[in-house]
């Protein structure tokens, strides 16, 4: 089968498609035909080394977390799915392999898709859809309450203000001149031109903020929380008890600390809590949020969709910054 690999970490230049065995499924597992798979930005980072020690990989390693596709096979012991149907899933970050025409995935972690989404369509939802979810299950959300979410016109974002606004959320969101329009459409009570305005001169009194906008103070988020609030930062840094929590050694543990001591200490300073959140796969909670789209809650932001061969430019594309909700490689 044709996949998206890597020999070695780096660049996009790192990219190869070529041909790979297909895989074989456990008793616990589906294979899926993938027709669309989605672009995150971990995907870049994990191509380019940024994840480890947290994540190491075996080379040659399939890269890509979102798959949407057909079941064409399952193992002995699974028992919601059968061949012919259509589904989608995020991936678990130790066992990756979304960028192929046929991938092996847990039953556990796969949902049926909504039967008005195309496939790309549906790619564009699991790990932004399940980040969102568990963010706000993390903090134990309620109806009413301020959520400030960060970057509003991206893959995070165009779920976030959606998903948030239907669950009783009074949400304000940043982007940027060009994109304030458009991301008014999505739902938000409050967009902030982030080029023009610093948010944190704006608001105050805010429950929650969600974090995930790569390289800029996590901090400043704090200054805009009622103390009690919630920081979930999703780009960094991550703190010890995420470390502990995912299972990684003392060193790992540790240098986690290190790198959060200053909004970990900040935040207590304020009665804030941080929390620093890794997605992980759930079929169940796919299954919850899949229930939301059929009820309208959230429309599919879907970019750019790229061919596998175009991988280097898909790629380049995202690593930019500027996407537009999702940016997609069409599979089959
Ligand atoms: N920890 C986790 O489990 C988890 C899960 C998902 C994502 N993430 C992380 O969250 C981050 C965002 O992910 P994503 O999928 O949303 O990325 P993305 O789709 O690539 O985000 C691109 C968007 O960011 C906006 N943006 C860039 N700089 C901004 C700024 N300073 N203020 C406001 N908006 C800004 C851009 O809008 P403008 O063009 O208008 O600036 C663009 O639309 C990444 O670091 C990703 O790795 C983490």
């Amino acid at each position: 089968m044709r996949a998206i690999v890597i020999s070695g970490y780096g660049n996009p230049d790192k990219l190869e498609l070529r041909e790979m065995p297909r895989p074989v499924i456990a008793d616990h597992e589906v294979l899926v035909e993938v027709h669309a798979a989605a672009l995150n930005p971990v995907d870049a980072k994990i191509r380019a080394g940024k994840m480890w020690p947290l994540l190491t990989y075996k080379m040659p390693l399939i890269l890509g977390n979102d798959i949407a596709g057909i079941v064409s096979e399952t193992g002995k012991r699974v028992t919601r799915f059968r061949p012919g149907d259509r589904v989608f899933a995020t991936l678990d970050k130790r066992r990756l392999g979304a960028f192929a025409e046929a991938v092996a995935v847990s039953e556990e972690y796969l949902a049926p898709v909504p039967a008005h989404l195309s496939f790309a369509e549906a790619a564009a939802l699991p790990l932004v859809g399940l980040t969102v979810y568990q963010a706000l299950q993390l903090v134990n959300f309620q109806p009413g309450q301020k959520v400030f979410i960060k970057a509003g016109a991206g893959g995070i974002g165009t779920f976030a203000i959606p998903y948030a606004k239907s669950r009783g959320a009074y949400v304000a969101t940043t982007t940027s001149t060009a994109n304030m329009g458009w991301v008014s459409k999505l739902g938000a009570d409050l967009v902030i031109d982030y080029k023009k305005d610093r948010f944190e001169d704006l608001l105050s009194g805010y429950d929650i903020v969600l974090d995930s906008v790569d390289g800029e103070d996590v901090c400043r988020g704090l200054q805009i929380l009622k103390p009690g609030g919630h920081l979930i930062a999703l780009a960094g840094p991550p703190d010890a008890k995420f470390a502990h929590a995912f299972g990684a050694n003392l060193f790992v543990q540790l240098a986690c600390a290190a790198l959060s001591w200053r909004e970990t200490i900040t935040a207590a300073m304020k009665g804030i809590h941080y929390h620093f959140l890794f997605v992980y796969p759930s079929g169940e909670q796919l299954r919850d949020i899949a229930q939301m789209v059929e009820q309208g809650a959230w429309k599919p932001v879907v970019d750019r969709v790229f061919a596998m061969d175009d991988m280097k430019a898909a790629f380049s594309y995202l690593e930019v910054g500027r996407a537009k909700g999702k940016v997609i490689l069409s599979v089959k």
